[in-house]
């Protein structure tokens, strides 16, 4: 079966959040281009779906789409995953194989959860993106490769580089532009649509008839933290078609999923992931969210400054107010 992402496009995504549409508008400027894009947000935000996206909406289309991640490598096996190996390289290196540099060349390289590279990866990357030369382990013949970069990470990597885990200049070379995915429960006004087409695509696919949610079930959805973002909203909406016999989902059918694996509840529970644009966690979890308009302008602020690498000069001029007002704002919105 074709993967459906493979044909997916940045029009083919709709939201009625502000924010998601600024991370939209952002994705579509990015396609047009191959500067490099960093995309953050908790696990399960969607950031894997935009990078595809982004590559079949840019120029790179029908050329390869290759996802990385090295999180969990060993350093030979990272070099061989990043550049290839000859055939005899090292023990077990029975065939020669391209790297994921070489396969992605002409396309768009996507390398996950970036922030847990190890420094052996950042450096072998940064080497790269430098000189866009390689070579395959076992072999002196440079190779190159103008693969488009998109990272995706759920950590601030700005944070990770003040906390010495992460090179400054790789960040630097990494963050063309950089777009935040609210969490779901940010969003929480998507729900009612996004529950529906992904029910109505579930029914179908179980052949049931199912036309309606009722409203206490509903009630119990719009409550839930949706730690576990998209992933845990579609396994749910999966979950409750399946407990549904009649044509109408009850609060009973609602059924949320015990734990989220464990490293993703680690990851959220330990404060590792922070989005920038949420002041603080309360108001994301508070059913009764702050909608005022001095909130707004702080995130708006914060969204900016973020969008110009903290560029204060920049950021000053793309929201067209003085550099004394903006310090001032920065005080108030983005607290040391
Ligand atoms: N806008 C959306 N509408 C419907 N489904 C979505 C949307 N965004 C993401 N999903 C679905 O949610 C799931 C998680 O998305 P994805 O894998 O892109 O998240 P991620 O941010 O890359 O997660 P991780 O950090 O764990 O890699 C996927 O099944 C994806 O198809
Ligand atoms: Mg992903």
């Amino acid at each position: 079966m074709q993967d459906p992402l493979s044909k997916l496009r940045i029009e083919d995504l709709t939201t009625s959040n502000e924010a998601m549409a600024r991370c939209f508008q952002l994705a579509t400027l990015a396609a047009t281009s191959d500067v490099p894009v960093v995309l953050l947000g908790e696990t399960g935000t969607g950031k894997t779906l935009l990078a595809h996206a982004i590559h079949n909406s840019s120029a790179r289309a029908g050329r390869p789409f290759i996802a990385f991640n090295a999180s969990a490598l060993s350093d030979t096996l990272l070099e061989s995953q990043l550049f290839g190996h000859e055939r005899g390289a090292f023990t077990g290196a029975q065939q020669s194989i391209k790297g994921k540099f070489e396969l992605a060349n002409g396309g768009t390289l996507l390398l996950d959860e970036i922030s847990e590279m190890s420094p052996l990866a950042q450096v072998k990357i940064l080497r790269v993106l430098e000189y866009g030369e390689f070579e395959r382990l076992g072999s002196e013949r440079m190779l190159t490769s103008n693969a488009r970069i998109i990272c995706a990470s759920n950590c601030s990597l700005r944070e990770r580089v003040q906390q010495g885990k992460f090179r400054e200049d790789l960040y630097q070379r990494l963050s063309g532009l950089t777009l935040l995915i609210p969490a779901l429960r940010e969003r929480l006004e998507e729900l009612p649509a996004l529950i529906a087409t992904e029910l109505k695509a579930a029914s179908s696919k179980e052949g049931k008839n199912i036309t309606a949610i009722h409203p206490k079930a509903m009630e119990k959805l719009l409550h839930h933290d949706w730690r576990g973002n998209l992933r845990e909203l579609n396994h749910t909406v999966r979950t409750m078609t399946l407990f549904c016999n009649g044509s109408v989902i009850l609060p009973e059918h609602v059924v949320f999923p015990p734990d989220l694996p464990a490293p993703e509840r680690a990851l959220l529970e330990n404060g590792k992931f922070v989005p920038a644009f949420v002041s603080n966690s309360n108001e994301a979890n508070d059913a009764t969210k702050d909608f005022s308009l001095e909130t707004a302008l702080k995130q708006h602020v914060r969204i900016v400054y973020e969008q110009a690498n903290h560029n204060q000069r920049r950021t000053a001029k793309l929201l067209g107010i003085s550099r004394s007002t903006l310090a001032r704002y920065l005080r108030e919105a983005v607290p040391n």
